[in-house]
């Protein structure tokens, strides 16, 4: 259904193709950026999937001033001050962060310290209603294809005190150059490449399905949910394959674009939880609970989901699918694809997998309730429905 009113906003530029790396100079020129703190984490350092990135840099004569790869595996309100820190005691005047969700969710929360000239970012929560503030120039380069934060404006970072995922908002956090290389995907291994994949799918499902959905947002849904579906099996068995590991990268930034403009779900509410109290790794949390989700929201969202069928199996086959028959198959759908990357890149399927156990889901579900994706959802959802879902995936 259409709304009666909707907003859409997408201020990132993106640089999409073979050699995007290479424009980089160029935009830290643009935006008059000269001394870069370059943020990645330790793994992509030593891996030398970095050294792309920066030897482009010092190439063209803007050199990092500063490199800091020490991010945890998920960002933390610790790593954000202390990355803050670093900006400014190097004179810093830029950031490039290189690297997955936790290390772009960290730069855009130092970023945002560094633009209201704090050393804390929780001084400043409340941030949606922040309209002033200094401009960080912000170039991102995702190694992963799949949470879309390269051309979103929200940051996910873990409280590490109160064991939850704080989520800040702001025209502050979205980067101002977002760079889709190949080259940045081509070593990810098959089970990492599979489970960001099918996060990147679950912010297209559940962007084009919640509550706030609106019909820019959904284009970008069908859009990324068919690239992702014609390409993610061949990025997982080949990974060199550069075509693949590209249309895999736009998948997830318009799923990503898509989901800033609408929302997200319960698979997100119950994953951010899973995040916060078990460390479950947030792609694979999203694998494991998609099916259970759709399932659960298939009375309310039938209609919602058999729009997405022809982007998921073909034209033809949706076609001669009854039309009453269509959200369920769409959900066969996924099923059957998650069954297929499970076979092939050992991406989990049950909570137990990852070391969740019955007597943590009070306390999942608790927290789950408390995030706004849950509000969104098509088919409300109580601590005893979330409950009830979580014993069924375990
Ligand atoms: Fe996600």
């Amino acid at each position: 259904m259409t709304p009666a009113y909707f907003e859409f906003q997408n201020a990132v530029k993106l640089l999409c193709g073979q050699n995007a790396l290479d424009r980089i100079p160029d935009e830290l020129r643009h935006l008059k950026a000269e001394h870069p703190l370059l943020l990645t984490d330790a793994l992509l350092l030593r891996l030398g999937i970095v050294s792309a990135v920066q030897d482009i840099m010092v190439a063209e004569g803007c050199a990092p001033a500063a490199v800091y790869t020490d991010i945890p595996v998920d960002s933390s309100l610790g790593a954000v001050n202390r990355i803050a820190m670093v900006y400014r005691e190097s004179g810093c005047d830029s950031i490039v962060a290189v690297g997955g969700g936790s290390v772009i969710d960290s730069a855009k929360g130092a970023r945002l310290v560094l633009s209201q000239e704090s050393d804390d970012i929780l001084s400043i929560g409340g941030i949606e209603n922040l309209h002033c503030g200094r401009h960080i120039p912000f170039i991102v380069v995702p190694t992963t294809a799949g949470t879309g934060s390269e051309c979103t404006g929200v940051a996910v970072i873990r409280n590490e005190q109160q064991g939850v995922k704080m989520e800040f908002l702001s025209p502050f956090v979205e980067p101002d150059v977002a760079v889709l290389d190949a080259r940045m995907t081509l070593r990810l291994p098959a089970r990492a490449t599979a489970s960001t994949g099918i996060d990147a799918l679950c912010h297209a499902i559940e962007a084009a399905t919640c509550l706030q959905s609106n019909p820019l947002s959904s284009a970008y849904c069908s859009a990324a949910i068919r690239l992702i579906c014609a390409n993610v099996i061949e990025a997982v068995q080949h990974g060199s394959n550069a075509d693949a590991r590209l249309c895999m990268a736009m998948a997830a930034t318009m799923a990503g674009i898509a989901f800033s403009n609408s929302m997200v779900g319960a698979v997100h509410a119950i994953g951010h939880a899973l995040g916060g109290v078990c460390h479950v790794a947030h792609a694979e949390a999203m694998g494991i609970l998609l099916p259970h989700v759709l399932r659960y929201n298939l009375p309310a969202a039938a209609e919602g989901y058999a729009q997405l069928l022809p982007e998921m199996v073909g034209w033809e086959p949706a076609a001669a699918t009854p039309p009453a028959e269509r959200g369920k198959a769409m959900v066969q759908a996924v099923e059957d694809l998650l069954a297929l990357l499970h076979a092939k890149a050992g991406i989990p399927l049950r909570l137990s997998e990852v070391g969740v156990n019955e007597q943590q889901i009070p306390r999942i579900a608790e927290t789950a309730l408390n995030d706004g994706a849950l509000i969104v959802n098509p088919r409300p959802m109580l601590a005893q429905q979330v409950a009830d879902l979580l014993h069924g995936a375990l």
